[in-house]
């Protein structure tokens, strides 16, 4: 077995984590566009371990279905009641069968790592690196460790005069001295598969919690003989595990500076870190510029010398080159290469904007495509259309779609010029290079070139002020206005 691919990988989710207080399973709470349980599972891959295995217990069939639609290859084995991790990692092992099974078969298998659902800052870097140490030192098991600020609450790593680990105590089965040390145990560790298995079956249960600790495997390990070690972690942070909702946020904090480090330092200018959020799945180009209270969602990605925010929304949306996004919000749309949207925008599903089209203020767009260069500047809503290349729509048009119980689709050529304040009664087509009148119903195609004009005839009724308001500082105004005019002044 290389150093590179672990036998399996088993990740402990059964835990309910009753201190989130919430109706949601604790692994199923998200950070940056993923659940608790995904990031670690995606940690995982990174190893390409020939299993791996979830255990899951609280609210099984909603962590079940979730892992399901997040990776389709990740086995779950069921730990009806939660009796300790030790317990927990037993019930993989279970699940795997075969040569870890019951009964289990002469040899080994090869590492196993086994990771806590809930530490979704854990990277697969630095699983690799537990793993790869592990192998290097030839152990039985390695514990990967860190030194915390305040250990409370952790297991401890005790260690003998030369340094060597002996033990891992659990903070209420701790002494004194033991819980002044401040090297804890991160809940990850490298285990040689077959060991693990037999030791496990060793484990006891006659401490303060009455359950089966997989960390008793350790000194389990070495009173056998076997070569027992420690990796040492470098960032503490990494292994946060979260309890409560503070922790969930502290966590999030963390890896959305992460992540924008990671973007910064590829050339991507983001003038406020600290009021800029991204989910894992996004990406960028080159000179993306970012501007204050700006939130990047799911598969969006800003390409080279785009510039978004501020205040703007983006989910599953790519923002062209060289384009601008200010104020809006958008989900499931494309945004062409040098086109302009917003102050003030509103992108739903099926928006596809040309390069340099305009999706000015106040308007909204759904399912509708924007040729190269055509404008909608104002107040505006465009569902359920196409509209060609160089085409200006004008202020406050409505693309009338729904008839009240289906939607109609309206066509829009190239190089038009539609008026102010147009009603397109879907469906409807106009033709290239056509122009509509401000204030027009459109309910009839418009051939190319034509001028539709579809409103009512202005009539002016001289002189109805006068009889109608006498007196009043409209009367007493127009009156004036008429006296100017033939005073010729
Ligand atoms: C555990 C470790 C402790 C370590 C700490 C790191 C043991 C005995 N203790 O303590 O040394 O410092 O993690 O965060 O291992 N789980 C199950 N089934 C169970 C019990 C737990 O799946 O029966 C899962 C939980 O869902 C959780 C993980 O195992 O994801 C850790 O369990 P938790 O109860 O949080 O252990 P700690 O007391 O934090
Ligand atoms: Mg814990």
């Amino acid at each position: 077995m290389s150093a590179n691919r672990p036998a399996a990988v088993v990740v402990l989710a059964a835990g309910e984590g009753t201190r989130m207080k919430s109706a949601t399973p604790k692994v199923l709470h998200e950070i940056c566009g993923r659940s608790l349980v995904g990031h670690v599972v995606a940690a995982s891959r990174e190893l390409d371990p020939a299993h791996l295995v979830v255990v899951v217990g609280h609210a099984r069939e909603q962590v079940t279905a979730h892992l399901a639609g997040i990776d389709a290859d990740v086995r779950t084995a069921v730990q009806y009641e939660q009796n300790g991790t030790g317990h927990a990692v037993r019930m993989a092992l279970e699940e795997l069968g075969g040569v870890w099974g019951s009964p289990r078969t002469e040899s080994g298998g090869g590492t196993v790592i086994v990771v806590c659902g809930d530490t979704p800052l854990l990277t697969g870097e630095t699983l690799a690196r537990l793993a790869a140490t592990h192998e290097a030192d030839g152990n039985a098991v390695t514990v990967l460790t860190a030194e915390v600020p305040d250990s409370t609450g952790y297991g401890r790593i005790v260690r003998d005069a030369g340094g060597a680990v002996t033990a891992i105590v659990e903070h209420k089965d701790a002494s004194d001295s033991q819980r002044a040390i401040r090297e804890i145990n991160s809940g990850v560790f490298a285990f040689d598969g077959a060991l693990l298995a037999d030791a496990l079956g060793k484990v006891r249960t006659d401490n303060s919690q009455g359950e089966e600790y997989l960390t008793d495997v350790l000194g389990i390990l070495r009173e056998a003989g076997h070569r027992v070690g420690a990796a040492v972690g470098s960032d503490h942070r990494q292994i946060l595990g979260i309890n409560n909702r503070v922790q969930l946020a502290e966590a999030r904090a963390l890896l959305n500076a992460r992540l924008l480090e990671q973007a910064m330092l590829a050339g991507v200018t983001v003038v406020d870190p600290a009021g800029t959020f991204v989910d894992v799945t996004v990406t960028f180009g080159q000179d993306a510029v970012i501007h204050p209270g700006t939130q990047l969602l799911g598969a969006t990605h800003v390409a080279e010398g785009a510039e978004v925010g501020p205040n703007t929304r983006l989910k599953d949306t790519r923002v062209g080159r060289g384009a601008r996004v200010d104020n809006t919000v958008a989900d499931g749309a494309v945004i062409g290469d040098a086109a302009s949207v917003g102050p003030f925008a509103y992108l739903r599903p099926g928006t596809v904007l040309g390069s340099k089209a305009k999706a000015g203020t106040y308007v909204e767009m759904k399912n509708a495509t924007i040729g190269e260069g055509t404008k909608v500047p104002h107040l505006s809503y465009v569902g359920d259309a196409t509209i060609g290349e160089y085409t200006n729509i004008g202020a406050a048009s409505v693309f009338v779609n729904y008839d009240g119980e289906h939607k109609h689709h309206t066509t829009v050529g190239s190089h038009c010029k539609t008026g102010s304040d147009n009603m397109f009664v879907a469906p409807v087509t106009i033709g290239d290079g056509a122009y509509t009148a401000a204030g027009s119903v459109i309910t009839k195609d418009v051939p190319p070139g034509a001028l539709a004009v579809a409103r009512g005839q202005q009539r002016n009724i001289e002189g109805w002020v006068a009889r109608k308001r006498p007196g009043s500082a409209a009367a007493t105004a127009a009156q004036s206005a008429v006296q100017v005019d033939s005073d010729g002044r």
